[in-house]
């Protein structure tokens, strides 16, 4: 959600904010906002709106240039986002600067508390409370690492808090619970930062921290204590990509560029899992062959783009390993009272590794003695280190806010587990594994073949900027791509746009067809089973209804030649492994046509990167 950057050091901190904010702008962008030290004050400045609000006013206003500071950008929670609910929140002798990621559940009892002693709030956020109560701390003659652990004690709800004392220019200190924070450690100057992108131009070293951790940043150093005092170490780790990965590389938007680089993400991904002998290997697992064998049931649990990536893990482990899955979205499941077992083996998958709603699905399956497994692409997050065993995807920072090759990247590592439990159980033949194997080794080469074609996907999409709506269909592995497809097109084009299972059109939603009504329509490959010939009836049913069929088909595929009012054509792959070609279109057609309705593609309106309140 929010973006938090914290800095000591011997450079101007202003600059390291602001450029920290601008990397971490996908996490929220309702409003940011700047403190910082200066000798024995703090000065601060916040606006509603982008980031670029905020440094149009200190452009004006120029702030001090001295080398303490933090900064936020916010996904607004507690009160609507306005110049005064932004953060920093200062206390009421203006000694504390304060900013927060997540949701305090108990301050509308401490707001009372506070008020009822005389207190004026300035602001409707859950935070200020906790801007007011470090300085009561404060003024008991305890440092800011002290004042901190006190307050967090007597916090609910989850929480990443960054504080600077005026008294005490030299230090830093933020806390976490339930709420991502890294530290970066450079050389006579240090970070803090909801995730490495705050401050990966000046160092590639970081620190992850647990829960309920208090931490102190000087410029020579960083300690770690418990909420209750307890000394304690922070796990440090070296970050494996670099600025340029952060950068949009000539692209307009970080999601197009991040488009581009789906098949060097899916080869990444697939880097490395086959030993010398031919035999899968997954190093990160955790998990003995014994515990897979005993596994009698899977639960995916995921939100969003990971659920439908869950879909499709679905066919391909019940497909290949003949193990009943289950997929449910992560906000409702522990609500349902799962049953859960130590042989259920939960798959959580999370790109961000930061997912509320998944983190606490995660917990609660653990609390009930599942093995948890997650798939995720950020390394020292929340969930997999919550988690029993993990399948890092290799698709490296993901900052547009719409998924694309954090998509693709769960896919292989989905296709990569569901294999990896064939070989243990047995339930596959090794040469049947190492074929698929090879066809997923093909797909960075099949992927680059639909981005060649992107030109026709554009002209298309520019052939829909008026549409008021557009249907996905698909079947199979091909439903997920669908409901997938839908979604960007929501996110980024805001459009109403519904995914179906073409089968289930008929039982109600054919209703919506009308005249000129576009219907993408993923066709799966011809194969043995009906699949193929059951969509082309569904197709059919749509265009005698007046629908303009958009139609994805792999070459070759001369049937479908008289039902498609526009043909694209995907390259000839396994059925299971469809998803991986046919989201790809789906992807471009949504960003061209964002950006052609003149939205902002990678901050979509009411949006945030990583979901972390549940
Ligand atoms: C994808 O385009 C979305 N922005 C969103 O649905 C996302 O997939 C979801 O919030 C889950 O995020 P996660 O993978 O980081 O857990």
């Amino acid at each position: 959600m929010c973006g938090i950057v914290g800095y000591v050091g011997a450079k101007p901190a202003e600059g390291v904010v602001i450029e920290g904010l601008r990397r971490l702008e996908y996490r929220g962008y309702d409003s940011a906002g700047i403190a910082l030290v200066d000798g024995g004050s703090i000065v601060s400045d916040k606006r509603a709106g982008k980031l670029a609000n905020l440094e149009k006013a200190i452009a004006e206003s120029p702030l001090p240039q001295v080398t303490t500071g933090i900064g936020h950008t916010r996904w607004a929670t507690h009160g609507p986002p306005t110049d005064r609910n932004a953060h920093p929140h200062l206390g009421r002798t203006r000694r504390v600067a304060l900013v927060h990621n997540g949701i305090i559940e108990n301050f509308a009892e401490l707001r009372g508390r506070l008020e009822s002693e005389g207190v004026e709030m300035a602001s409707d956020t859950d935070t200020e409370v906790a801007a007011h109560l470090l300085e009561e701390q404060l003024e008991t003659g305890v440092d800011l690492t002290v004042a901190m652990q006190n307050v967090c004690r007597g916090l609910h709800g989850a929480f990443t808090l960054v504080a600077v004392d005026a008294h005490d220019p030299d230090r830093v200190v933020a806390a976490r619970r339930n709420s991502p924070l890294v530290v970066g450690i450079g050389e006579g100057e240090n970070f803090l930062g909801s995730d490495v992108a705050a401050f990966i131009e000046h160092t590639r070293e970081a620190m992850e921290l647990d829960q309920d951790q208090v931490v102190t940043i000087t410029r020579d150093g960083v300690s770690v204590s418990g909420f209750d005092g307890t000394p304690a170490e922070g796990r440090r780790y070296h970050v494996d990509w670099d600025l340029s990965a952060a950068e949009k590389d000539g692209h307009d938007w970080f999601m197009r560029k991040e488009i581009f680089e789906q098949p060097r993400a899916v080869a990444d991904s697939l880097l490395g899992r086959r030993g010398t002998d031919g035999l899968l290997q997954l190093d990160e697992m955790r998990l003995s062959d014994q515990d897979l064998r005993d596994v009698d049931k899977i639960i995916i649990i995921a939100a969003g783009t990971s659920f439908y990536a869950g879909m499709v893990a679905k066919y391909a482990i019940e497909h290949w390993c003949r193990i009943p899955v289950e997929v449910e979205l992560a906000s409702e499941f522990r609500y349902r009272d799962p049953i859960l077992t130590s042989d259920t083996l939960v798959v959580a998958i999370s790109q961000s590794g930061e997912t509320a709603d998944t983190l606490q699905a995660i917990r609660h399956a653990r609390e009930q003695r599942s093995k948890v497994l997650s798939i995720c692409n950020t390394n020292g997050s929340t969930i997999p280190r919550e988690s029993d065993g993990v399948i890092y995807t290799h698709a490296g920072p993901e900052i547009g806010v719409a998924s694309t090759k954090g998509f693709l990247t769960q896919l292989v590592a989905c296709y990569l587990l569901a294999l990896y439990l064939a070989q243990v159980k047995g339930t596959r033949y090794g040469d049947e594994i190492s074929q698929v194997m090879d066809q997923l080794d093909q797909m960075p080469a099949h992927i680059q073949t639909v981005l060649d074609k992107s030109e026709q996907v554009y002209g298309l999409a520019r052939d829909h900027v008026g549409s008021r709506s557009v249907l996905f269909l698909g079947r199979h592995a091909g439903y997920p791509v669908a409901l997938e497809g839908a979604l960007k097109l929501k996110e980024i084009a805001y459009l109403h746009a519904e995914g179906f299972a073409a089968g289930e059109l008929k039982h109600g939603p054919i209703a919506l067809v009308e005249e000129g009504l576009p219907i993408l329509c993923i066709v799966p490959p011809r194969g043995r089973d009906q699949l193929h010939d059951k969509m082309i009836s569904g197709i059919q049913e749509v265009r005698a209804r007046g629908a303009r069929t958009l139609c994805l088909a792999e070459e070759g595929d001369t049937a479908i030649e008289p039902y498609a009012d526009v043909l694209i054509t995907l390259p000839q792959v396994p059925v299971l492994l469809q998803p991986l070609v046919a989201v790809v279109p789906l992807q471009l057609f949504a960003c061209e046509l964002a950006t052609q309705l003149g939205h902002d593609v990678d901050q979509p309106r009411n949006l945030a990167k990583s979901v972390t309140v549940e």
